[in-house]
């Protein structure tokens, strides 16, 4: 009765602090929007609808009639210095507030209703939503400095931003609203998009031989590409773990995985790299590299680029091969001649949207003989962390249910490992809220870092003397639920990457 009650109280704090939370939100949101009928940006007024007046030599204003003036003072039209008729006010252009309705909707929660990214989520999300006002754009088919086209904008709004908070709208909006909100979000900064831009013309990827690769990879190695990205393009390369390694607005950024697609923000096609390459990212430390390059060059470089792109082998259930001898090194072959499962991670939603984890993929393999069953867990971390600098250690928590019937859970296994002492706490309960260290740890760990990648070899015997362990036997089919969470970026507990469950079966 007593946990009970502790459990409904921690519950119903939780509850209480969440809605304090939202009500915080709603609140910071409609003081926004309600300074934004002040902020506004004046819409044109229409030729057309000008009333007939003009101006006189002294700059005073003189109308066909007196109803004429009236409708002049309605629109709030003056003179100005060059003596030229000037109407602000009136009915703003329909396809304005079309924009601004959009944008303030879909949009201004991360990129801020003035465009600048001061949103009270924006703290919350890395990388930060793009500052509109300050006229740099990452992703275009233009030259450095250069404002994107409308169909750059249409690709990241329509596509969204893999690997961040910015989501894919698909076709979400009509032609018409796209329109609307490209051309708002043009209005943050009129300057930049009153250039005349220099458009790249991306022609047809070539046919990837083997020989390209080989050249791509040379042309990689050249441009010392590694310095950021890692000597296989995992975005582990030493300059990105240096504190000082920022955005132009500041913040604190990393270089990309690039053997991740799903993760690639600017696309993850060949034409999509070579676009990244030669136009560079504003406002980012990846530089444009049109200049040191030819065209053919960085042809061969993002067709060596595409051929270490990993493919997600999704299909269940993981075949677990019988084996002489399981391994106790992460590298050893026999990891190689098994079958592998990877899983997509995902992260917990914060008011509807998905926050991102840092650890998107883990690639499962497992292997088992009369007497232990080994599980190696994989993925990519661009550094490592062991508990310092006042950040958790990097961690991996497996999940395994106990199902007594076929819908029922029994009992949770949890084999929690952890960097800052390479151990692994074995625990057990009916509930995850119930979950209690085992006094015998029964499970051995193995971990590697190596060029980005975590390998972990969590080993136990088949069968325990434990009741509330599961027992591994051959032609079962368990299942498994995977967390594993980034250090650097303070994920510890539930805060980081999680699968769903899957599952994985003991081959004959
Ligand atoms: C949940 C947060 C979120 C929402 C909602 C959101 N964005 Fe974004 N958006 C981001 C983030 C984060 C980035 C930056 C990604 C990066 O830096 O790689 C971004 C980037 C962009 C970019 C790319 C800018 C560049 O530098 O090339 C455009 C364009 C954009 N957003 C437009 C929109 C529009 C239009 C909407 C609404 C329809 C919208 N976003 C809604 C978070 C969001
Ligand atoms: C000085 C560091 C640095 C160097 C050198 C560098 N990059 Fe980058 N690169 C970055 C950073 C940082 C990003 C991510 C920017 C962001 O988060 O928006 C990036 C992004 C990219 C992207 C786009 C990823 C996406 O999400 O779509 C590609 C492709 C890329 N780099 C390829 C290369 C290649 C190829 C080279 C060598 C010719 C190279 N980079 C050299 C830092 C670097």
């Amino acid at each position: 009765m007593k946990i009970l009650l502790k459990n409904l109280s921690s519950k119903l704090l939780h509850a209480v602090f969440i809605l304090l939370l939202f009500t915080v939100f709603i609140t910071v949101s409609l003081i926004n929007i309600d300074t934004i009928s002040v902020q506004t940006i004046a819409a044109e007024v229409d030729e057309e609808d000008l009333p007939y007046c003009k101006c006189d030599e002294e700059g005073e204003l003189k109308c066909e009639d007196d109803d004429e003036l009236e409708y002049a003072e309605e629109m709030e039209c003056e003179c100005n210095e060059e003596g030229e008729l000037n109407c602000s006010g009136g009915e703003p252009d329909p396809q304005f507030v079309l924009g601004q309705k959009l944008f303030n909707g879909h949009c201004a929660p991360c990129h801020g209703i003035n465009g600048d990214a001061e949103a009270w989520g924006s703290s919350f999300i890395y990388p930060r939503a793009r500052d509109f006002t300050s006229g740099m754009f990452k992703f275009r088919s233009t030259g450095s400095g250069e404002p994107p086209t409308d169909e750059d904008l249409i690709f990241i709004i329509k596509n969204g931003n893999p690997g961040t908070a910015m989501p894919k709208h698909g076709d979400r909006f009509s032609e018409e609203e796209m329109t609307a909100i490209i051309e708002y979000i043009k209005l943050f900064n009129e300057e930049t998009f009153e250039m005349e831009p220099d458009v790249f013309e991306i022609g047809d990827p070539p046919e990837p031989t083997p020989e390209l690769i080989a050249a791509g990879r040379e042309v990689f190695m050249n441009a010392k590409c590694f310095e950021c990205h890692g000597m296989h393009g995992r975005g582990d390369g030493i300059k990105g773990w240096q504190d000082n390694f920022k955005d132009d607005w500041g913040y604190r950024i990393w270089p990309a995985n690039l053997q991740h697609p799903w993760e690639l923000r600017n696309g993850a096609r060949t034409q999509d790299l070579w676009r990244s390459i030669s136009t560079g990212l504003d406002g980012t430390p990846m530089a444009s590299y049109s200049d040191a390059y030819s065209v053919d060059e960085r042809w061969a470089l993002s067709t060596y680029l595409k051929s270490i792109q990993w493919e997600q082998d999704l299909e269940q259930p993981l075949q677990i091969s019988l084996v002489d001898k399981t391994p106790t090194d992460t590298y050893d072959p026999v990891w190689d001649s098994v079958d592998y499962m990877d899983i997509t991670m995902g992260g917990k939603k914060l008011f509807g949207f998905g926050v991102v984890p840092r650890v998107t993929n883990a690639r499962l393999r497992g292997v088992y003989n009369k007497s232990e069953f080994a599980l190696m867990v994989e993925w990519i971390d661009k550094k490592p962390n062991k508990a310092d600098d006042n950040k958790p250690p990097d961690s991996l928590a497996v999940y395994i249910p106990i199902y007594s019937a076929v819908d029922a859970i029994s009992n949770i296994n949890l084999w929690n490992w952890r960097s800052s002492d390479d151990q692994t706490y074995e625990m057990a309960g009916k509930t995850d809220a119930q979950m209690k260290k085992q006094k015998n740890n029964d499970i051995k760990a193995i971990s590697s870092y190596k060029d980005g990648i975590y390998r972990v070899i969590l080993t136990r015997n088949m069968k325990t003397s434990d009741s509330s362990d599961i027992k591994f036997e051959p032609g079962k089919t368990i299942k498994v639920k995977i967390r594993a969470r980034d250090g650097e970026f303070h994920e510890q507990g539930k805060v980081g990457g999680v699968s769903g469950q899957v599952s994985m079966e003991f081959k004959k």
